[in-house]
């Protein structure tokens, strides 16, 4: 395969930079609930992996986690904010202190829906950590503890962001080169 470097346009958020915003948030979650008392920590398939493993790595003390995967109802379009849970979480959440890793929030849809979903189900708390969001892009507002970084409203991938299911191994967050799309 050609290298992956070949077809960036931008980096927009350097691996060094990833690394060290995810340490200051731990530090802060750690310190929110207690010294980690009682957290779950809840990724959202696929898009959240990367910060999932290396947040919880910037963690000091024993974790578990939890995945729920979705998909938007409708034709493709996930403008809908109508969510179908393709894999639900192995856990009973009641009692629990959950806190939602993604990887980013664009317009708000996904995250509106499983945080609705998840409060749903008689949590002790739910909070929101996202590694970035485009505030630019936001169609409904979602109360979000912790955010890595806010981008402007460009079409970005790496770290766990996709383009056609590709690009999710960069280790930077970067914007593709036009012929990418042609
Ligand atoms: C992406 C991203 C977020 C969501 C954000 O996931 O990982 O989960 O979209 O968009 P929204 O704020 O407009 O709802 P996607 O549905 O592409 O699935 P993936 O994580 O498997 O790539
Ligand atoms: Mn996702
Ligand atoms: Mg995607």
């Amino acid at each position: 395969a050609a290298d992956i470097q070949d077809d960036l346009a931008r980096v927009l958020i350097t691996e060094e930079e990833i690394q060290a915003r995810l340490a200051e948030l731990a530090e802060q979650v750690w310190a929110h609930y207690d010294d980690g008392q009682d957290v779950l920590l809840v990724g959202v398939l696929k898009g959240a992996v990367m910060v999932m493993a290396d947040l919880m790595r910037h963690l000091p003390g024993s974790v578990p986690m939890d995945w729920m995967a979705v998909s938007s109802y409708g034709s493709g379009t996930k403008s809908s904010g109508v969510v179908r849970i393709l894999k639900d979480l192995d856990a009973d959440i009641t009692g629990k202190h959950v806190l939602i890793v993604e990887d980013i929030i664009d317009s708000g849809l996904t995250l509106s829906w499983i945080r609705a979903n998840l409060l749903s189900r008689s949590p002790a708390s739910v909070e929101i950590l996202t590694l970035l969001r485009k505030p630019d892009a936001a169609k409904v507002e979602i109360d979000t503890r912790w955010v890595g970084f806010d981008i402007p409203n460009e079409f970005v991938v790496g770290y766990g962001l996709d383009f056609d299911e590709g690009y999710r191994n960069l280790r930077e967050v970067a914007t593709l080169a036009p012929h990418v799309y042609s």
